[in-house]
């Protein structure tokens, strides 16, 4: 393990960086110590229409869980991503865009263009029906109209729920439903890696199954699409017709910004909700501390709008800091294994954040890639979405950065609205794999996960939990405040469970270890394993199925399904195939099963529950290690599992 080794911040870095060692230590303290006066003074680093004069009211109790912060105040998110930049930086670039093909021009829309199209459309979604507090579904290629569509919105107070143009029109159409949606904003298709996916008649079939919402279609590839008479409006007209005036509405401080669908780890995904006040402050001051983000710089964050990075790090955080964001329609390995690095050499970035899953993938593919472009723009880099290993950790320091820029390994989750633990790159000295400290506010703990006893000694391993509230915490879950409160404030009381197991090491810093539920992270997706399984049992020829994560050289984590076929059903491997086609249709590509074991039997306990502790063993190829299995029913089920184990890696 390089436990032992750190990389104390440069120099010169530590000279330029917004916060270095003792001024961590100082306002660490100070927001722990006087949260009040603290987050008095940060909340000033959005605008206000209405100034706030309550910080916060929070209450984690069981049965009375409410978190509120500016509760009196009222802003508005567009105007703060874009109005107050007008007079300082108009013509400065707001979002640079890149296009899937290198061969397409890439765009530079500078804040007054922002503005104009950004207020044009809340003008077309207001003709369309839509206004304060309603739900407008995005299904959206990675192209500016996806920014324009999530400020129109907050503009007007409608609450965006984004679905990540990869889900199925099944899964689609049960965010829809979800929400109640008003509107979907879409577009014809989205290219991503030299392919086009159908998203309009996805839009298309998604309705088939869940009502008649309005859509507007933005003319991406302009290939031919279906328009229904009265429900389906194309962008490009609307726009052209539209005012490029709108005024913001005032919203209340906790009035919902967006929803966005994630992953739990029992029944069908929830909606997480973000509100205004709370969240554009944390999103702004994280994007600006962590990145060490200054005046100037390109920043370029590789996510997907359709995830909570794309919300926080694409989107809100950065525009509302006047930055200068990069959107990227592709993929890391399109056309080949050196486009990120082409595209870090051509708009000169200077912050560059992506997945530890698309590190691993372009390491494997040799250092060439990387070594042939200039990388000299480049300041910091960046990791999220699930534990880094040590070695794609020195890979990514030592090719990407040359041995001299931070790596910010970020743990944050949908839930937290923004970063909860990070390094700070002027202010630590980091840890491969390490997410060291609290960012200002966080005050984390580690839990013994049987008693749920507080450890304060260290070295300690155990479940992480965090005390109090941050201002971007998510709020509630959309129509089911309840399930909110039993998710994340029932096990250890008192506490927000994230749901990760984490180490605090000799000094106090912290190790992320990953989940401790039945939530995976698949290439840096997360998924519930039961939302595999329901989708298995719902094809007529599965009698019963179990899904665990196993360990990927790539993925992080791969999907491993053990199924028991109705009786009279042979297995095949045509029948395998099908399976992996099934899932792939109700869930969608992300959710394609790695490895299908048929299973005559699953253990089970006498009380009839699946003791996926065992399956998760037998799926890791490391089944020495059962542990107690005397309470099984019938304890032969397992030899069988093991001898037909999928991984014998
Ligand atoms: C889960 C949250 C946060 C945006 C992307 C994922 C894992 C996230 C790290 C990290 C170790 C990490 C956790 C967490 N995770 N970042 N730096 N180190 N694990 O958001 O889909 O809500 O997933 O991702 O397990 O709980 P998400």
């Amino acid at each position: 393990m390089s436990e032992h080794k750190t990389y104390p911040p440069a120099a010169d870095f530590v000279k330029n960086a917004h916060v270095d060692a003792a001024k961590y230590e100082e306002m660490y303290a100070a927001s722990i110590n006087d949260p009040d006066t603290f987050w008095k003074e940060h909340g000033q680093r959005v605008d206000w229409i209405k100034p706030f004069t309550k910080i916060k009211d929070i209450d984690f109790t069981l049965g009375n869980v409410s978190i509120k912060w500016f509760e009196d105040g009222q802003l508005n998110v567009a105007a703060n991503c874009v109005d107050r930049h007008l007079d300082k930086r108009g013509d400065q670039t707001a979002i640079i865009w890149e296009a899937d093909d290198p061969e397409e021009p890439s765009k530079h829309i500078t804040y007054r263009e922002l503005s104009e199209q950004v207020n044009k459309l809340s003008n077309v979604y207001k003709e369309l029906g839509v206004g304060r507090g309603d739900r407008v579904v995005l299904y959206m290629p990675m192209i500016p109209e996806a920014a324009y569509a999530m400020l129109a919105c907050a503009r007007i107070g409608a609450i965006h729920s984004i679905v990540f143009a990869g889900f199925s029109p099944e899964a689609l159409a049960a965010r829809v439903s979800g929400c109640e949606a008003k509107l979907i904003v879409t577009a014809d298709q989205a290219p991503r890696g030299g392919r086009n996916t159908a998203l309009k008649s996805n839009v298309d079939k998604a309705l088939e199954i869940s009502g008649d919402t309005k859509v507007l279609m933005v003319e991406r590839t302009g290939a031919d699409v279906d328009m229904k008479d009265g429900r389906d409006f194309a962008y490009g007209p609307l726009m052209e017709k539209a005012s490029a005036e709108c005024e913001p509405e005032a919203m209340n401080a906790e009035d919902p910004l967006f929803i966005l669908y994630t992953s739990g780890s029992t029944g069908a995904p929830k909606g997480v909700v973000h509100t205004t006040g709370g969240y554009l402050v944390w999103a702004a001051m994280t994007h600006e501390i962590t990145f060490d983000y200054h005046d100037g710089d390109v920043y370029w964050c590789t996510a997907d709008v359709g995830w909570v990075t794309g919300h926080s790090y694409i989107v809100y955080g950065p525009l509302a800091n006047g930055a200068t964001t990069l959107m990227f329609e592709g993929v890391p390995t399109y056309p080949d294994a050196s486009r990120f690095w082409q595209v870090c050499e051509k708009h000169k970035v200077a912050q560059f954040y992506t997945a530890p899953t698309a590190i691993r993938a372009l390491m494997g593919q040799g250092n060439e890639y990387v070594e042939k472009c200039d990388l000299s723009s480049l300041k910091l880099l960046g990791t999220v979405g699930e534990p880094i290993n040590p070695e794609a950790w020195e890979w990514y320091h030592n090719e990407v950065g040359k041995g001299k820029i931070p790596i910010v390994d970020t743990w944050w989750q949908t839930e937290t609205g923004g970063h909860l633990m990070t390094p700070l790159p002027g202010a630590h000295a980091l840890k491969p794999g390490a997410a060291m400290k609290p960012f200002f506010g966080v005050k984390p703990a580690v839990l013994d996960p049987q008693s749920g006893e507080e450890i304060t000694e260290n070295p300690t391993e155990g479940v992480l939990v965090i005390t109090d509230s941050w201002p971007g915490q998510m709020r509630t879950v959309w129509g089911d405040h309840e399930r909110f409160e039993k998710t994340y404030f029932s096990d250890y009381k008192g506490y927000y469970f994230s749901g990760d197991g984490c180490r605090r090491d000799a000094d106090g810093d912290y190790w992320i270890t990953g989940r401790v539920d039945d939530v995976i992270n698949v290439s840096g997706h997360r998924m519930g394993t039961a939302e595999v399984e329901s989708a298995l049992v719902a094809h007529p020829k599965v009698s019963e199925a179990a899904v665990v994560g196993y360990p990927h050289n790539i993925k992080g984590q791969g999907i491993y399904c053990y199924v028991t076929l109705m009786s009279g059903e042979e297995p095949s491997e045509e029948l395998r195939k099908e399976l992996r086609d099934w899932v792939r249709k109700e869930i969608g590509p992300i959710a394609s099963p790695d490895l299908i074991q048929w299973a005559p039997g699953l253990p089970k306990t006498r009380s009839g529950k699946i003791m996926r502790r065992i399956l998760r063993k037998i799926a890791e190829n490391d089944y020495g290690a059962l542990g107690d299995t005397s309470t099984l029913a019938d304890p032969g089920v397992v030899d069988e599992l093991i001898d037909n184990r999928m991984n014998r890696e």
